[in-house]
């Protein structure tokens, strides 16, 4: 039933390419704002730390406030994640704070590093959602993608915020911990969740691997990588290895709803297409120069909201972005 529902709905997602002027006048329900573009891991499918040709820069204050000051819709949310670690901003607690005044919802993805030195701020900027990219139960077993990272930094910190969270009777944030599922890892998803239980979280997140974020891997990287990190079971598998190397699954290439439903802030101001354009190489306007709204309904968008559609733009053709591939278990009641 619920699947049929699903395709159901698929069956109208050409809609707004059809019409984007007019579906353009739903403001975007996702603002994705890149707090830093630098990060201290080295994840070996990450742009970010390999081919990022952007300059490495944080967002400042002001270009913040430009934003979070136009913002006169209701947002489902700000997502203060995007191509580095977020919590390499300092100032990102300012404007989780700031954020929060104007009643918009925030939460961010980290690498879990340096949450213990943050743990006060998370619980008094009134964070909502926080996901911890802990791809193990073991210091070995993470750091074999997570490479730098330190498994007892991450949980001693992820400890003491649910402990913190727990002790203050809080609703939020909603701490969620998660699993790449790779081959190293597949095993220990049980151990993930009683790890999970033990400390405290509210929720489990098992996602899939993708192993061409930002199409920057030539054919034979993706497949060596493909070999080393592409788990046997099916279920946590976007791909299927054929002699020609991995494949999408079929079904994955659905049209792509980001373009109507998310706005990417890099930086610097720059407003980008979408996630996966970490070059910035098609850029609709600035949010320093520019009403958000005059961006988001302007030609240009809906000129690239075609090409996408028809996935003419070098970055769509082979992406597999689109589809819901992740598992969320709840283990507390919410
Ligand atoms: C690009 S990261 C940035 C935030 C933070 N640095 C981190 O890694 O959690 C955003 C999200 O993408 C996930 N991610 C990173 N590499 C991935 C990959 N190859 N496939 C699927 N998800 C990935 C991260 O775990 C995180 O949930
Ligand atoms: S921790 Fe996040 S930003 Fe850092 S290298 Fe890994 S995926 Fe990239
Ligand atoms: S198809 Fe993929 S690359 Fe293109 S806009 Fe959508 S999510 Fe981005």
């Amino acid at each position: 039933m619920k699947l049929k529902k699903r395709s159901f709905k698929k069956l109208f997602l050409p809609l707004p390419y059809l019409f984007p002027k007019i579906f353009a006048f739903r403001l975007p329900r996702i603002i994705v704002v890149e707090t830093a573009n630098t990060c201290m891991l080295k994840c070996p499918t990450c742009p970010t730390v390999t081919a990022m040709k952007r300059k490495a820069g944080m967002i400042d204050m002001a270009t913040f406030r430009r934003l979070a000051d136009q913002i006169d819709w209701k947002l489902d949310k700000m997502d203060f994640g995007y191509s580095g670690e977020p919590l390499m901003n300092p100032r990102i607690f300012e404007m989780i704070s700031y954020a929060g005044k104007r009643m918009i919802p925030t939460g961010f993805d980290t690498n879990g590093m340096l949450i213990e030195p943050f743990v006060e701020d998370i619980i008094s900027s009134k964070l909502r959602f926080i996901t911890i990219s802990l791809d193990g139960t073991s210091n070995e077993s993470l750091t074999k993608f997570r490479i730098g990272a330190d498994f007892n930094k991450i949980i001693s910190g992820l400890r003491k915020l649910c402990r913190k969270k727990r002790a203050l009777n809080l609703e939020f944030p909603i701490i969620t911990m998660q699993l790449i599922v790779m081959k190293h890892n597949e095993g220990e998803i049980d151990a993930f969740i009683e790890l999970a239980r033990d400390i405290g979280v509210d929720k489990v997140c098992l996602k899939s691997l993708n192993l061409n974020i930002g199409f920057w891997l030539s054919g034979e990287e993706r497949e060596n990588l493909a070999n080393m990190y592409l788990p046997t079971n099916e279920r946590y598998c976007r791909y299927s290895l054929n002699e020609e190397g991995p494949q999408f699954k079929k079904g994955f290439l659905m049209p792509c709803i980001f373009p109507f439903n998310d706005m990417v802030v890099f930086w610097n101001g720059d407003v980008g297409l979408c996630c996966l354009d970490f070059n910035g190489r098609y850029i609709a306007g600035n949010v320093t120069e520019q009403p958000i709204k005059d961006i988001w309904r302007s030609e240009l968008y809906n000129r690239y909201r075609k090409l996408i559609f028809r996935r003419k733009l070098e970055m769509c053709k082979e992406c597999n972005f689109t589809e819901d591939v992740n598992e969320v278990i709840a283990l507390t009641e919410k």
